[in-house]
């Protein structure tokens, strides 16, 4: 071990969790697959081009600021080999502003046979190799996201546990390579289920992750979780953020271990108004790990659809990604 990197050493690994979740600053998760940045360009009039996805890309991670709110940018792999205009690599120009670059390294869903209208996350085959080129790159962490569908008696025992299984290998996987491993097991938010019922089946999935992650050998304190918040179904009336908090903080307390480097939570398509004020009611109950948001579609729906592919709406793109991250960061002056 000792010709390895010091960040690639176990306390190395450590430190780069923590940095990603300290200060009440959280992670832009900017790391759409190419199908869907494609289709979500799409929707705002941008033609689907590696350049725009690049150029989108670009205009997020270099917001005047970003860094003040914004620990960590998760990328595709599409993106992570791209270049910033000036010449510079991703992870380069990433890094040069003071975040930490990360990459997403599932490869999307498969149906699970066994488990009819369920998936499992694919891409552990060549992971171990993938994730060494990955921090070759320059990656520093990474994700991998599960999810889960509420209707009827789903999610099954066979899908929690298959996932829980993949999470956990990936994970493992990572630390070795020397990458922190955000794990994101998601229980979609779709359906007209109450909250109660999204606290059973949370419970349920965060409790197998944990066995798998033990199981594993996964080192907790190397670790970042990014669940769903405990909310009703989002064909339900919205749940006060209050009860929100309260449930999601219930749930984790009993599921997972207190020595996780923290949490960061995923903001599921919930408005980003939504998302910002049960996040916001979660800080304001103790916990025994850093409490933040590692969201998507919440911090950078207002930007794409300011942006549109116009050259000259870059600025009116990054004030609107900065107002959504401003609302979501919490600066605490003990915690920088
Ligand atoms: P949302 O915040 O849009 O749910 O996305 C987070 C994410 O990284 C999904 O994998």
């Amino acid at each position: 071990m000792t010709d390895r990197h010091p960040a690639l050493l176990p306390g190395g690994l450590r430190a780069t969790a923590r940095r990603l979740v300290t200060g009440g600053r959280g992670v832009l998760a900017a790391d759409e697959s190419v199908t869907t940045m494609s289709k979500r360009l799409a929707d705002a009039g941008v033609p689907a081009s590696a350049e725009h996805r690049r150029a989108y890309r670009e205009l997020l991670v270099t917001a005047d600021g970003l860094a003040d709110g914004v620990n960590g940018v998760i990328l595709c792999e599409e993106t992570l080999r791209q270049r910033f205009a000036d010449g510079r690599t991703f992870p380069a120009g990433i890094t040069g502003l003071g975040m930490l670059p990360g990459i997403k390294v599932d490869t999307g869903t498969a149906p699970l046979a066994g488990a009819p209208d369920e998936t499992v996350t694919t891409g552990l085959d060549g992971l171990p190799e993938r994730a060494a080129e990955f921090v070759a790159l320059g990656a520093r962490f990474a994700k991998w996201r599960a999810v889960f569908r509420i209707a009827g008696d789903l999610p099954s025992t066979w899908a929690v546990r298959a996932n829980a299984h993949a999470l956990a290998r990936y994970a493992a996987d990572c630390q070795r390579a020397g990458l922190v491993p955000i794990v994101e097991p998601e229980v979609l938010a779709e359906g007209a289920h109450p909250l109660d019922r999204t606290a059973t089946v949370t419970a349920r999935v965060l409790a197998a992750v944990t066995t798998a992650l033990t199981d594993a050998g996964v080192d907790p304190a190397a670790t970042v979780l990014k669940p769903n918040m405990v909310t009703a179904g989002a064909d339900t009336d919205v749940a006060e953020p209050a009860a929100v908090a309260r449930a999601t903080l219930d749930v984790l307390r009993a599921t997972v271990p207190d020595d996780l480097a923290g949490v960061a939570f995923l903001s599921g398509g919930w408005p980003p108004v939504t998302a910002a004020a049960n996040l916001a009611a979660i800080r304001e109950l103790p916990a025994p790990w850093p409490v933040t948001f590692s969201f998507g579609r919440a911090l950078v729906t207002p930007a794409l659809h300011a942006w549109r592919g116009d050259p000259g709406a870059v600025p009116a793109a990054q004030a609107a990604l900065l107002a959504e991250v401003r609302r979501n960061a919490a600066p605490s002056p003990e915690a920088a």
